[in-house]
């Protein structure tokens, strides 16, 4: 059994842990991503995407402490299931050809991504909400930093990746 949240305070508080969990989980299938994709700028993409999700967590870490809480030990269940099924469809699923594959591992990634972006936009809501507006600002940056991210995975996809598996 655990705690009630009884206030938006609190609830900001378990999202901020929420999301760091999450993001956790996602770096630990995105590191299997690199190995199994191709594309080298895709490979470099997605290296930087676990470059910035470190970042996001040190953020989250560093504002939890600044209110007093640690990371806490929440399983974020949103996560769980799309990295399951990430690693489903992008480690086991057969590709007659690589950049089919490739293909398959953007929309995955993009799925985590998205998961985190509306986490982000979340918090920064409730610290504006709440009134703590460092915290909201280094948020939002996290947040954009993650869109900028995420469509860089757009571009790949629409510039290069989505063409070659069509020609595949
Ligand atoms: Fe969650």
């Amino acid at each position: 059994m655990t705690m009630a949240i009884n206030n938006l305070k609190e609830l900001y508080i378990a999202e901020l842990q929420d999301l760091y969990d999450a993001n956790q989980q996602a770096n630990a299938t995105v590191e299997k991503l690199i190995d199994a994709a191709s594309c080298p700028d895709l490979k470099d993409a997605l290296k930087n995407s676990i470059d910035g999700t470190k970042d996001g967590n040190k953020q989250i870490k560093s504002i939890l402490d600044s209110h007093g809480e640690g990371v806490g030990d929440e399983t974020c269940l949103g996560m769980k299931g799309l990295t399951k099924e990430a690693e489903k469809h992008v480690l086991k699923e057969e590709f007659g050809d690589d950049s089919v594959r490739d293909a398959m591992l953007i929309s995955q990634y993009q799925r985590l991504a998205h998961y985190a972006i509306t986490g982000y936009g979340t918090v920064e809501a409730f610290a504006k909400r709440l009134g703590d507006l460092e915290n909201a600002q280094t948020l939002e940056q996290c947040k954009e930093q993650t869109m900028e991210g995420d469509l860089h995975f757009t571009k790949l996809a629409q510039a290069s990746i989505n063409k070659d598996a069509m020609a595949a």
